[in-house]
């Protein structure tokens, strides 16, 4: 990086949600569950579902659209595009590809990272890391997700918790060096991978009748281990991420957490000694997007005037793998 250039800032944001809306009433008609159960075990009130036509690029695309006519950049100067996610199109070429051509960008690196829920903050780091080398000036950071075609409609256990989505963010470099990306940090255990995982698909178990018959092209999941780890790893990421700033959790002006479970946000703020007040929260209203869950929280936040510059802003996520990540952001 030139010495005149000194930090990585989010130059403008935007998102996209469905707009199917399927309340837990409706879900209630799909498989054995209640409003009562699902709000008061996980917060969620509602999600929204995407059509057929709506792909993860179609959605990805919709919500980059919107950050970069925030960021007031011409789509010309874009030399990178990420796409964080786990149920990308097709499985390649890449959704990142997909997104290039569909929105006529130039012909740059473009490629997809899959951190599973901790796709967007992941892959804010990588994009940070690699405008912060100088090599590249603007990039395109998106989470987008087609959750409700890996949900199997039969396990009221995991189907009732997600929902799709897409939020985007254009980073671009500043002179100013008190601003910006301060840090990021990530994190990965892969030790036990049948926590949280889509078994069929990949090599360990190519699609064929079998593995459609037995279900496996669905997202699995062991519900309670993942509550645990996501408490531990969401909490330690962010006292981690704080004391490398130099910062303490009293400083932080806002937190965008995972949006997968209020009951781990409300364990992660009380471990953490930051008030719920602090946190911003939406998936009662979209469930748990996955890898677009950041996203869309830190764009509505913006439009919503509850960053201001100057605010010390966390993201923390966490997700299949296990993964986790943070970022520390001063809000130019
Ligand atoms: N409706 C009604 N009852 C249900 C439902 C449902 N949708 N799902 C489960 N139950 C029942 C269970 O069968 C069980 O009944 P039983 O006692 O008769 O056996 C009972 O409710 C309690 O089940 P638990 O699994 O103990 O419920 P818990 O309080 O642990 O909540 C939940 C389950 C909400 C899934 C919770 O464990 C959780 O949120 N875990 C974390 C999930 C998560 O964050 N995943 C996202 C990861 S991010 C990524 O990378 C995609």
């Amino acid at each position: 990086m030139s010495a005149a250039v000194q930090s990585v800032v989010i130059l403008g944001t935007g998102s996209y949600t469905p707009k199917r809306v399927l309340t837990n009433a409706a879900m209630a008609e799909m498989v054995d569950t209640s409003d009562e159960w699902i709000r008061t075990r996980t917060g969620i009130r509602e999600r929204r579902f995407a059509s057929a036509k709506e792909t993860t690029s179609h959605m990805a695309c919709t919500a980059a659209a919107k950050a970069l006519e925030a960021s007031k950049l011409d789509k010309s100067k874009i030399d990178l595009i990420i796409v964080a996610t786990m149920t990308p199109d097709m499985p390649f070429p890449s959704t990142a590809c997909l997104v290039q051509s569909q929105m006529d960008l130039p012909k740059i690196m473009a490629f997809d990272l899959q951190a599973a829920c901790s796709g967007f903050v992941y892959a804010l780091s990588v994009a940070s890391n690699m405008l912060e080398s100088g090599k590249f000036n603007n990039a395109l950071v998106i989470g987008a997700e087609k959750t409700s075609g890996i949900l199997d409609f039969e396990d009221r256990t995991t189907c009732v918790l997600f929902g799709d989505g897409a939020g985007a963010a254009v980073l671009g470099r500043s002179c100013k060096n008190s601003v910006g990306i301060i840090r990021s940090l990530s994190g990965s255990d892969g030790s036990n991978p049948k926590f949280l995982h889509q078994p069929a698909g990949g090599s360990a178990i190519p699609a064929s009748p079998k593995s459609l018959s037995d279900r496996q092209h669905f997202l699995k999941m062991n519900g309670q281990e993942i509550f645990k780890q996501a408490v531990r790893v969401m909490t330690q990421s962010s006292q981690d991420i704080l004391e490398l700033g130099g910062y303490k959790s009293s400083d932080i002006d806002l937190v965008i957490p995972h949006q997968a479970n209020m009951r781990i946000i409300e364990s992660v703020a009380k471990r953490l000694g930051t008030p719920m007040e602090k946190f911003y929260n939406n998936l009662e209203y979209y469930g748990n997007t996955s890898a677009a869950s950041v996203g869309i929280a830190l764009d509505e936040a913006l439009r919503k005037g509850k960053i201001q510059s100057g605010d010390l802003i966390l993201l923390v996520a966490f997700g299949a793998g296990l993964t986790w990540a943070s970022t520390l952001i001063k809000w130019q």
